[in-house]
């Protein structure tokens, strides 16, 4: 439920509604990859906090690994063109994969990192992601584990930045961009801890 806090902004997800989601998640991705050995892929940055809850709610051995990426797109829009600017340490070769995002969009980014990982032939992938905006999507992704249908509206927070901000939010807050633009500070409140 969206709560208004005041304009320019709302609560989307609050911190207790994440960390529940995120439990429900590792729950099925324990119980699904139970003697598999997962390795849990992200991208930086912004799926690293996502990764790091998730894992650690997990029941199940896996392991980690980061991949940098950088589209040729804007900031904002991507088009789909992505270079990867840091590969993966581990091989993944014959290991099941889970792909850990913390937003799918149009999906063109997400579906040219599977076609990339597929293609080093893992015995299996699957793709997990806190946030989906399935309205904007473009190319047709499954998305096996999923935290939130996610309106069509810009947010922060939980490791989603605005101009490289407030990845330390620990709730997801909906935002209108161009008033951030104007004024970059002003969602300094909801960095106050209570
Ligand atoms: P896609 O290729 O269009 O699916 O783009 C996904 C990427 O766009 C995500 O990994 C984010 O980096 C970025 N993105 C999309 N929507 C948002 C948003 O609302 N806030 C912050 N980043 C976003």
């Amino acid at each position: 439920m969206l709560r208004r806090m005041e304009e320019g902004a709302r609560v989307l997800y609050t911190e207790d509604a994440i960390r529940q989601r995120v439990g429900v998640l590792a729950a099925e991705i324990s119980r699904d990859y139970a003697g598999r050995d997962p390795i849990l892929v992200s991208v930086l940055k912004g799926a690293a906090w996502f990764l790091a809850d998730l894992m650690k709610a997990t029941t199940i051995t896996c392991r980690m690994d980061f991949m940098a990426i950088s589209s040729y797109g804007g900031a904002e829009e991507s088009m789909g063109v992505v270079r990867i600017l840091q590969d993966l340490e581990l091989d993944i070769g014959g290991h099941h994969v889970i792909l850990v995002e913390d937003i799918v969009d149009t999906g063109l980014t997400l579906s040219y990192l599977l076609s990339t990982l597929s293609s080093r032939e893992p015995a299996s992938i699957s793709v997990c992601a806190l946030l989906d905006k399935s309205v904007r999507r473009i190319v047709p992704v499954e998305i096996r584990y999923r935290g939130f249908d996610c309106p069509d509206r810009f947010v922060v927070g939980y490791g989603l930045d605005h101009g490289e901000r407030y990845r330390n939010l620990r709730c997801i807050l909906e935002v209108d961009p161009g008033e951030l633009e104007e004024d970059p500070l002003a969602l300094v409140p909801y960095l106050e801890r209570p």
